[in-house]
C-alpha cells in the first residue's frame, strides 16, 4: 500500500448524522477512498467522557457504522471499524498519558470549553485526557494524515507531539500525522438560527436535517427555515445567511453550482426554492436511508462488517502497539 494513510474519528453521540455532519465531514470520507488509505472509527470510548446511557450508545454506535456504509465507506477498499473493539487504544493511551505533561493537557481549550458549564471539578478525568485517547487513535495506525477543522488543531498537534516525544525517548515507532486540511467542505447552519452551525447538541430539532429525517419532516423543516428580509435569492453569507445556506445545501445535493442555482432562480421566491429544496433533499436521502436500514435490519451482516473491520485495525495497532512496548521494556 503505498497511498498516504488516514484516521478518522466520528462519536456515537446522536441516532442519526445531521446534514452538516454528512456535507462537513463524512462525504468528505467517501471521497478520500479514492486517494488514501483509510482508517475509519466510530470512537466509542470518546462517547462516554460525560455520562451516557449504555442502550443509547450501543443503537448509536450501530447507526453510525450503517449509516457510514449507506453513505460509501466501502469496508473492502477501508478498514471501518468501532474503537472499544480494538483494545489496544486504551492500552497506548496509558503510555502516552505518562509522556504528557499536566500542564500541557491543561492547555487543551477543547476541555475548557466543555467543562465550563458543569465546573472543572465536575468534569471526569476522562474529559481531560481525552485528547490523549486521540492521539493513541491516531498514532496506532501510523496515520500520514488527519483531517482537521479548526477546533480539532490543538488536538492533533498534541498527538504530534506525542508522536516526537516518545520517539525521541524510547526509539522510532510512530508516524508524526499532518494535518490534512479538506478544501470544500461545506459548513452547514442551524436552520431556524443560521448564524449558528448546524449541531445535533446546540440546534433545536426544527433546526437540523438528519439523514434519517422522513421526506415530509425534513421538506417541512426547510419550509420553515429561517429566511431573510427582501425575495431575491442570491448568496451573501453576511446579509443573507439563512438563503445562502439553503443555496449550500442545495448545491452541495445536487451538484450544480450555487450560480448556477441562483440564475435558475432569478425572479422565484423563497417558497420555490425551499419547496424544490425539500424534494432535492428526499432525492437525495431515500437511498441512504433504505440502505442504512438494510444494515439495522441485518445485525447479524453489520457485526459480520464490523467484526472483519476490527480484525484489520487490531492487525495494524497490535504491531504498533508491540513495538511500543518493546521499546519501553514491557
Ligand atoms: P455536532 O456539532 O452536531 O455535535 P460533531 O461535533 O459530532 O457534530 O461533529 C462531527 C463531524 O461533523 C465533525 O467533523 C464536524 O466538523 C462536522 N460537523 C458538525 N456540524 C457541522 C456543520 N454544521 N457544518 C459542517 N460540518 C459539521
Ligand atoms: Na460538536
Amino acid at each position: 500500500e503505498t497511498r498516504p494513510r488516514v484516521l478518522s474519528g466520528i462519536q456515537p453521540t446522536s441516532d442519526s448524522f445531521h446534514l452538516g455532519n454528512y456535507l462537513g465531514a463524512v462525504r468528505n470520507w467517501v471521497q478520500m477512498q479514492e486517494t488514501h488509505d483509510c482508517f475509519y472509527c466510530v470512537v466509542d470510548l470518546h462517547a462516554i467522557t460525560a455520562g451516557h446511557d449504555p442502550e443509547a450508545l450501543r443503537r448509536r454506535t450501530r447507526v453510525s457504522a450503517a449509516q457510514l456504509l449507506a453513505v460509501g465507506i466501502d469496508p473492502d477498499a477501508s478498514t471501518l471499524f468501532v474503537q472499544s473493539q480494538v483494545p489496544e487504544h486504551a492500552q497506548l493511551a496509558w503510555v502516552l498519558s505518562c509522556i504528557t505533561g499536566y500542564g500541557e493537557a491543561s492547555r487543551m481549550t477543547q476541555f475548557k470549553d466543555k467543562s465550563a458549564k458543569g465546573g472543572v471539578d465536575r468534569s471526569s478525568v476522562g474529559l481531560f485526557t481525552y485528547p490523549i485517547l486521540q492521539a493513541a487513535d491516531i498514532l496506532l495506525y501510523q496515520a500520514d494524515a488527519v483531517p482537521v477543522g479548526e477546533d480539532q488543531r490543538q488536538h492533533l498537534e498534541l498527538s504530534r507531539d506525542l508522536a516526537q516525544r516518545f520517539n525521541n525517548a524510547f526509539g522510532k515507532v510512530f508516524t508524526v500525522p499532518a494535518p490534512y486540511i479538506v478544501r470544500e467542505t461545506a459548513k452547514i447552519y442551524d436552520l431556524q438560527d443560521p448564524t449558528a452551525k448546524m449541531s445535533k447538541s446546540a440546534s433545536s430539532p426544527t433546526g437540523i436535517i438528519d439523514l434519517l429525517d422522513e421526506p415530509n419532516r425534513s421538506a417541512k423543516k426547510i419550509r420553515s427555515a429561517v429566511t431573510d428580509t427582501g425575495r431575491e435569492i442570491v448568496f451573501d453569507q453576511a446579509n443573507k445567511p439563512g438563503v445562502s445556506n439553503l443555496l449550500t445545501i442545495y448545491s452541495a445535493l445536487s451538484g450544480r453550482s450555487i450560480d448556477e442555482l441562483t440564475t435558475a432562480y432569478d425572479g422565484k421566491g423563497y417558497g420555490d426554492l425551499k419547496k424544490d429544496l425539500g424534494a432535492v433533499v428526499a432525492d437525495f436521502v431515500a437511498p441512504i436511508q433504505k440502505a442504512t436500514h438494510a444494515y439495522l435490519d441485518d445485525p447479524a451482516e453489520l457485526d459480520r462488517v464490523l467484526a472483519i473491520g476490527a480484525e484489520k485495525a487490531r492487525r495494524v495497532a497490535g504491531a504498533t502497539l508491540a513495538a511500543a512496548y518493546d521499546r519501553l521494556g514491557f
